[in-house]
């Protein structure tokens, strides 16, 4: 049973950010990751279709008989997870802005959220925002293009350097000491944002707190894999299978299935 794979899945390949720190947490698990990169991205989506995409997604992982599934995508955690739980009787982890360490640790009271359209009109992130941001000014930013240049593999082009510089003065104006990173692309993107931040202003985002989340879900449904074994680590793209492994260093087959 609980040799089973932990199934993930993201319009794309940013959710590949949070398998790393899945692996680094829990390096015994098999693990299947799905990446939608031929629908990418989901956040200009209405929340209905953002729902189906996310089913799609959770059948093909259950065909592959997974005993989790890690919703490694902002945009679908805050439209879809609800209707997945209602759905299916297995466990689901979603992944959602870190406003809250943010709201809690800042001391200029202003912080920024880089996020998609779909998560930011999103009311799992209204709710959220309301109940810990009271007399904090948010800035909140929709990092239109982002997903399109990271699935593209133009991570590091002079293109995405000027459309963040565009999307984070106005949260420099606002004198932010935190940036949230509210999209599962963008922890690719803390390299050029050190080079452009000012240093006392930290970048948060949700990709350890969602490994911890998923060992303690797996605990509590007795089902850790605790054989020390070499993982069967599986990754599925239905676009360019390149642009993906190059994102995960070269260090792992990346296989082209077209769902
Ligand atoms: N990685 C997805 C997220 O966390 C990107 C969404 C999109 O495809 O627009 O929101």
């Amino acid at each position: 049973m609980s040799k089973r794979p932990i199934g993930i899945f993201d319009s794309g390949v940013g959710g590949t950010s949070i398998w790393k720190e899945i692996h680094s947490l829990l390096p015994n698990e098999n693990t299947i990751y799905l990446a939608d990169s031929k629908h990418a991205p989901y956040g200009n989506k209405s929340k209905e279709r953002i729902i189906d995409l996310s089913i799609k997604n959770t059948e093909l992982l259950l065909q592959k008989d997974c005993k989790l599934i890690i919703v490694a995508c902002n945009t679908a955690t805050t439209n879809a997870i609800k209707t997945l739980r209602e759905t299916y009787t297995i466990p689901f982890i979603g992944i959602e802005p870190a406003i809250k360490p943010a709201a809690l640790q800042t001391k200029t009271k202003a912080v920024g959220i880089l996020a998609t359209k779909g998560t930011l009109s999103s009311d799992l992130f209204s709710k959220t925002t309301d109940l810990f941001t009271s007399g904090i000014c948010v800035i909140e930013q929709v990092g239109e293009g982002i997903v399109q240049l990271i699935e593209s593999g133009k991570l590091n082009s002079e293109e995405m350097k000027i459309l963040l510089q565009h999307y984070i003065q106005p949260m420099l104006n606002a004198n932010i000491d935190y940036l949230v990173l509210g999209c599962t692309h963008y922890p690719y993107l803390i390299p050029l944002l050190i080079n452009m931040l000012p240093k006392h202003v930290k970048i948060i985002d949700s990709g350890e707190a969602v490994a911890k989340q998923t060992q303690a879900v797996l605990v509590q449904h007795n089902l850790l894999n605790t054989k020390i074994a070499k993982p069967k680590l599986q990754f599925y793209t239905n676009s360019n299978t390149e642009i993906m492994s190059a994102l995960l260093g070269n260090s792992y087959t990346v296989e082209y299935l077209d769902f």
